[in-house]
């Protein structure tokens, strides 16, 4: 097992990745990142972007859309406004500094929630799953895309040696599908609609979670 994140090394790591951030991970990852968008706008237009980063995803949504855009990580933020400015992106309405534990909504205000890579890197996933369920409407959505650790075979062995790096790297390389599915059998408020491997090569896995109508 890695060593676990805390936000300190999280904003550390990020402040590291952000120059050479859209370099490394814009096309690899796009895939996720449009498929993300497509099915929180077909839940309403107010949709909070969890962990937006240097907004990459932000091209993909609609003009229509009121995107908020949240991220702990001030240096990422810095690069997702300039993006905002220079692509003229009429979705973003806003971009706040705040940490996807204690996210500062009332509850149920959002028709959608994406957070595109984003589960894998918070110091606590369960914790902020909750969060991402109680501002989402009943009958809303959490879109979540992450890459879902290999239980066995040579890439969970590779997993397993880079999960020594978790802190430098600024995520875990080992993310087992039980962490969504426990935290799922415990909220009977959430419904899992839909669990989908997504190009290159099957490593990243869009899951669709449902708040249930009639859940608080
Ligand atoms: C791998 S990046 C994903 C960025 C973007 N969604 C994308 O698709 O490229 C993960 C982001 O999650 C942010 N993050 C990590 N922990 C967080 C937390 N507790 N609250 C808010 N954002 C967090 C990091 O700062 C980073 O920008």
């Amino acid at each position: 097992m890695g060593a676990e994140l805390d936000k300190a090394s999280i904003e550390k790591a990020y402040a590291r990745w952000a120059p050479v951030y859209d370099f490394v991970f814009d096309s690899v990852m796009s895939t996720g990142r449009k498929e993300a968008v497509a099915a929180a706008e077909r839940c309403g237009p107010r949709i909070l972007d969890v962990g937006a980063g240097t907004g990459l995803e932000f091209p993909y949504f609609s003009p229509a859309t009121e995107l908020t855009a949240v991220d702990l990580s001030e240096a990422m933020l810095r690069k997702a406004k300039e993006r905002v400015e220079r692509e003229r992106i009429a979705a973003v309405r806003g971009i706040l500094v705040m940490d996807a534990t204690r996210l500062a909504f009332e509850d149920g205000v959002f028709d959608a929630v994406v957070a595109p890579y984003v589960l894998t890197v918070v110091p606590e996933p369960e914790r902020t799953l909750d969060e991402l369920m109680r501002v989402v409407r009943p009958g809303g959505e959490v879109v979540l895309v992450n890459h879902i650790g290999a239980e066995t075979g040579p890439l969970a062995a590779v997993e397993g040696w880079l999960a020594k790096r978790t802190k430098d790297l600024g995520w875990r390389p080992e993310f087992p599908w039980s962490r969504v599915g426990d935290w799922l059998d415990a909220r009977p408020s959430a419904r899992l609609l839909e669990r989908r491997t997504l190009a290159p090569l099957g490593l990243f896995t869009l899951i669709r979670i449902a708040k249930r109508i009639g859940a608080d």
